[in-house]
């Protein structure tokens, strides 16, 4: 499987704290049956030091990339962030300050809650029109989804592409967080899973839960398609 949302590295926002926690992060999904994992720090998130430029989280992974090899954690880190749309991030996109997945035009993108629809769009279709797709994170933990899930459609037939956390589809976010990432999944309006794990305790990156429930629910050609196929795709710089 590859988790294309997750706060493996530490120092760096409110993920993994330390480097232990980092390790056992890794550790853990490879226990798991992960074999590829973007590291997804917070990035530009507003009135915070944690703005997490192109050149710190590339370091990072990259010093990270090099202990997993030497400790033979069969495990590897790929490049990207989490990025808050708003201010300027646009433009940090494309002077590179800010990073997409893997150096795809693949952007994972996060909004405030309680965001009005009208500005989440308005922001996605500027995305869109530099050239970049735009993958939302976890959609159905936002207010704006909650209170329409018509805005779902919308945002898909834009073009965007939907990522749900794990902790959703297994109820870890609450009744509604499942209920909505359900109805997406028996839509088929998801196009991946994710772990968007902060920690080897609480939120982990362990996707097994998850992928069983997806298999069992629907089934495993879908499963894989969420966990693994599209996911590699970005990997690959593919279209989905
Ligand atoms: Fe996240």
């Amino acid at each position: 499987m590859v988790d294309i949302h997750c706060h493996i590295l530490h120092g760096i926002d409110d993920g993994a704290e330390n480097f232990d926690t980092s390790f056992e992060m890794a550790k853990l999904a490879v226990e798991s049956g992960t074999t590829e994992i973007f590291a997804t720090p917070h990035a530009n998130i507003p009135d915070t030091e944690c703005i997490n430029t192109s050149a710190t989280v590339s370091e990072k992974v990259n010093s990270f990339n090099e202990i997993l090899v030497r400790e033979g954690v069969p495990l590897k880190i790929y490049t990207g962030c989490e990025i808050f749309a708003a201010g300027d991030f646009i433009k940090l996109l494309k002077k590179g300050n800010l990073l997409t997945l893997n150096n795809s035009n693949y952007v994972l993108v996060e909004f405030d809650f309680f965001e009005h629809h009208a500005s989440v769009f308005m922001k996605l279709e500027e995305l869109l029109s530099e050239g970049y797709i735009p993958v939302v994170a976890h959609p159905e933990r936002y207010a704006f989804i909650e209170e329409d899930e018509n805005c779902i459609n919308i945002i898909k037939n834009m073009g965007c592409l939907i990522q749900c956390n794990k902790g959703s589809v297994t109820g870890r976010f609450g009744h509604s967080a499942k209920f909505i990432a359900h109805e997406m999944l028996v839509r088929e309006q998801v196009d991946f899973i994710a772990s968007d794990a902060h920690s080897s305790r609480m939120r982990t990156p362990i996707l097994t839960d998850a992928y069983q429930m997806v298999c069992e629910l629907y089934n495993k050609d879908y499963a894989d398609l969420l966990f693994d196929i599209n996911p590699r795709k970005i990997l690959n710089h593919e279209k989905i």
